[in-house]
């Protein structure tokens, strides 16, 4: 088997991606808003060789009709959620060959901001960084900060997309190759004819500028998505290089990437252009016994109010206040749809009933995937998910930090590697040939090729 993609989740809060895990003793993430916390966890990864650090964000939070969530506040969870941009500089100082994928939403600045801050952070990561593109979880409560309406869903996308292209416009267009001349002894900086200004008109966003930033290693940070929509699915068809999946039913899993495969096919992409990258929480211990122990300390910090709060701050619908004993009735939203989706039952199967998915929910919060057992048992678990699902690597959810990943790393890691699902060890190098073995730049079949300078 080709070894597995393996990158890191975590985001800048108290966290465990089940339940509200700060409170442990060994728990870490209460030091979100310290340097050392960031750093420490990144030198470690980077030793370890795992491929990259993610960083989720979202500027919403979970709240319902204009009140926030007591449960939420209580524990913990979704507030509060510090800024993921200014500590990856600090963790970039101290590693050499870890990539870091940070979020931004489409909805909140202006791209031309997002582009320049991208192009910058490149520079600073030797070419080590990536984007995940998000319309924004829990919108309602992040449009509502700005001070806007919450746009549709549908339209959310269909904006991104022209966001992206503005982004990419800028990194791609701006600069030619060998614009930056730095002869010192003729006092040439750059060459004029190698550097202009980009125009571009949509219907949503529109730019006619600089990115003042000369070429960064990749120029186009690697390009992320994580939201599996239908909308979700051709935005990843189109833009992605790899997408985030949520786990959960390894026949829902396969569906997803399938969808996904084939809406790269349709925008004249390659069945093998973007990576399929599953959210899963590996629970391991040297026995067996020791491993569930640790899995029901989790779900005992983990309660139903908590993991409604959550599940309503993304979807918009409060499952506490529903009758426990129906499906849900409420079959679309506004808001995020792969979690409301991913509970309406399919292939002929019949629908959850609430008490079900909050259930569900509480015990596997976003992951979807949880594998718990001694090592051999998890690795076990995960090739089987891989062989089922056709994906290329897992993002390793927390559940104590660093605990979750300590036993990862000395644990599994070794088991992954002697069977050939792990790489050896890495090479520095960018992002994009990490994840791709080619680059540093957007390949030929990539859309964003259009925009470059002399194109
Ligand atoms: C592993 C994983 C990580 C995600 N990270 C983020 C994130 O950082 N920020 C965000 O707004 N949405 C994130 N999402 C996506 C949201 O859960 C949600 O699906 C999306 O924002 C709404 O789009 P959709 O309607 O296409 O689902 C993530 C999803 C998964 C499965």
């Amino acid at each position: 088997m080709t070894p597995l993609i393996l990158g890191i989740f975590q985001y800048i809060g108290p966290n465990g991606t089940v339940g509200s895990a700060w409170q442990h003793p060994a728990d870490t993430s209460a030091d979100f808003l310290k340097i050392s916390h960031w750093t420490t966890l990144a030198r470690t990864f980077d030793q370890a060789g795992l491929d990259f650090l993610f960083l989720a964000d979202s500027y919403g939070y979970p709240a319902l009709n204009g009140e926030l969530l007591e449960a939420s506040v209580r524990e913990g969870r979704g507030i509060p959620h510090g800024d993921p941009m200014p500590i990856v500089t600090a963790m970039a100082a101290v590693t050499e060959k870890l990539g870091f994928i940070l979020t931004t939403s489409t909805t909140v600045e202006a791209p031309a901001a997002n582009a320049r801050r991208f192009a910058t952070l490149d520079h600073f990561t030797d070419g080590r960084i990536g984007w995940n593109i998000v319309t924004g979880s829990s919108g309602a409560t992040a449009a509502a900060l700005m001070g806007k309406e919450l746009i549709s869903h549908d339209l959310r996308y269909d904006m991104a997309d022209e966001y992206v292209d503005v982004n990419l416009a800028l990194w791609e267009g701006s600069w030619a190759d060998d614009a930056l001349v730095l002869d010192k002894a003729a006092a040439v900086y750059a060459d004029p004819a190698g550097v202009r200004l980009v125009h571009y008109e949509g219907r949503y966003f529109a730019t006619d500028g600089l990115l003042n930033v000369p070429p960064s290693p990749q120029r186009t940070p690697l390009l992320v998505q994580a939201g599996a929509s239908g909308r979700g699915r051709r935005f990843a068809g189109r833009n992605a290089e790899a997408v985030f999946l949520a786990g959960g039913d390894p026949a829902v899993v396969r569906a997803n990437i399938e969808g996904i495969r084939a809406a790269a096919i349709a925008e004249g992409r390659g069945a093998e252009a973007i990576k399929m990258l599953v959210g899963a929480l590996f629970i391991t211990a040297p026995t067996h016994d020791e491993a569930v122990s640790k899995y029901d300390e989790m779900l005992a910090m983990s309660t139903p109010e908590g993991a409604a709060a959550i599940y309503a701050g993304n979807t918009g619908i409060d499952l506490l206040a529903l009758d426990p004993d129906l499906p849900l009735q409420q079959l679309n939203t506004e808001m995020g749809q792969s979690n409301l989706e991913r509970y309406l039952g399919s292939d002929g199967r019949p629908a959850p009933l609430v008490r079900d998915i909050l259930e569900n929910f509480r015990t596997t919060g976003i992951n979807g995937s949880v594998f718990v057992g001694s090592p051999d048992e998890v690795v076990d678990q995960a090739e089987a998910f891989i062989a089922e699902t056709g994906a290329d690597g897992f993002l390793l959810q927390p559940h104590l930090t660093p605990q979750t990943y300590d036993d990862f790393i000395g644990l599994i890691l070794p088991v992954m590697r002697a069977r050939g699902l792990a790489k050896p060890a890495l090479e520095a190098e960018t992002l994009r040939e990490r994840m791709f073995g080619a680059g540093p730049h957007l390949p030929p079949d990539h859309h964003g090729r259009r925009f470059a300078f002399g194109a």
